[in-house]
């Protein structure tokens, strides 16, 4: 079992699917490793890191791949770049397959089999291999290191003999994973943090953390939480009332982290032009839905952005990229334990249960098709 690990190609992939802590792993569950050289580098792990755990060194995505049974990636990599691995060959990475039907047509046609991480089931059995939930952790995480960064006073309350500095209020727009963290790192830095969401199971979170929760708590709010535990859209009129009832408390935040997601939706809009004109100057928004849109209309993707009225709107791409080698150490990790669930341990193959839940799952790709349910073509 040949498993290769390719340089990320996208400018601003700053991760890597595998550390010298899941090669030593790979190579005990009958691997042998080939890691491109400088693959680790911008995660902090050099080439020789990755060769005292007992991988390969290989120059070029080229010499990475060939022969290999199983790529392992933090991005898709293109279908034409693995035309030397293995007939057959297993590709594990963040697929990112929505509206990108012919990248995955160009996959099927190369015999690819390729399963999408982020469409892991959240069963209690692939907690370990939730990259969604490892990758938006550091992400809500490092959104409050940003915005204090910005923000050019201080966050904690401080009783200083030239007088006291008040504590900086940080309002925290969503509560799932990413939001959770945020609220966390918050209160560690001493803001007086708030915090809201549509799914009514998020009050008691919030305020387990030591936040307060504010929110419209109407009857369409108890409906909001999908059997699968996310948001669903809410009707106009809801977000009218949302939109009201945030529209005076953002006006006297000092930082608003905007985390809120609707699966397969566009991310809602939370923060009008009008709420951040609303705001004081030197105040901050950190806008970690950019990439699906924005929760602030003014939000720019990759950019932090000063508004006329001295607001600073962060739109960084790939957050968790931005403390990389944590979120290399655990994106690799649950690529591990999801690999060690389709090795053949008598064999020491890549062998596996195609009737598995967690590879129905996440299977895009198989036997010259593409076979996940959510892109067969309309009947
Ligand atoms: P997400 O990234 O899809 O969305 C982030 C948050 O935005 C959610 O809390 C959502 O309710 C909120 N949101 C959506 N529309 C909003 C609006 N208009 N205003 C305010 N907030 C809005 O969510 P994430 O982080 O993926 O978590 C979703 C659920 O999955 C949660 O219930 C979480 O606890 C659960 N989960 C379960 C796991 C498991 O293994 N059992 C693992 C990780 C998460």
């Amino acid at each position: 079992m040949r498993i290769a690990v390719p340089a990320e190609t996208e400018s601003n992939e700053t991760r890597v699917a595998a550390t010298p802590e899941t090669v030593k792993k790979l190579i005990a569950l009958g691997a042998q490793v080939a890691v491109q050289s400088g693959a680790g580098l911008a995660s902090g792990i050099t080439d020789t890191d990755f060769e005292t755990a007992g991988a390969t060194i290989a120059q070029g995505a080229g010499a990475t791949i060939a022969g290999a049974d199983v790529i392992l990636a933090v991005r898709r990599p293109q279908a034409s770049a693995l035309s030397g691995a293995a007939a057959g060959a297993s590709v594990i990475a963040v697929m990112d397959p929505y509206g990108q039907e012919a990248a995955l047509q160009a996959y099927a046609q190369a015999g690819l089999n390729s399963f999408a991480m982020e469409f892991m089931p959240r069963i209690t059995r692939a907690q370990v291999m939730d990259v969604l939930s490892s990758q938006a952790n550091l992400a809500g995480y490092r959104a409050v290191l940003d915005g204090a960064a910005e923000y050019g006073r201080a966050v904690p309350m401080m009783m200083t003999a030239a007088g006291t500095v008040p504590a900086a209020k940080i309002f925290v727009m969503g509560v799932g994973v990413a939001g959770l963290q945020a609220i966390a790192t918050a209160r560690r830095l001493g803001a007086i943090v708030t915090a809201t969401d549509v799914r009514p199971a998020t009050k008691e979170q919030v305020e387990s953390l030591g936040a307060k929760f504010l929110a419209v708590e109407d009857e369409e709010f108890l409906q909001a939480q999908t059997a699968g535990g996310y948001a669903k859209e809410m009707s106009k009129d809801y977000q009218a009332k949302q939109a009201a009832l945030t529209a005076a408390h953002i006006a006297k935040q000092d930082i608003v982290i905007t985390t809120a997601l609707i699966p397969g939706r566009p991310a809602p809009r939370l923060i009008t032009a009008d709420m951040v004109r609303s705001m004081r100057a030197g105040s901050v928004i950190v806008d970690l839905a950019v990439e699906r849109g924005g929760n602030c209309e003014l939000a720019v993707p990759g950019q932090v952005v000063t508004t006329e009225n001295g607001v600073k709107i962060v739109g960084h791409l790939n957050v968790a990229g931005r403390i990389a080698a944590t979120a290399s150490s655990l994106y690799a990790r649950n690529l591990l334990a999801f690999i060690e669930t389709l090795v053949a341990k008598e064999t020491k193959s890549f062998a596996p249960n195609w009737d598995d839940e967690l590879v129905q799952a996440t299977l895009l790709t198989r036997g010259g098709a593409i076979v996940h349910p959510n892109f067969q073509p309309k009947a």
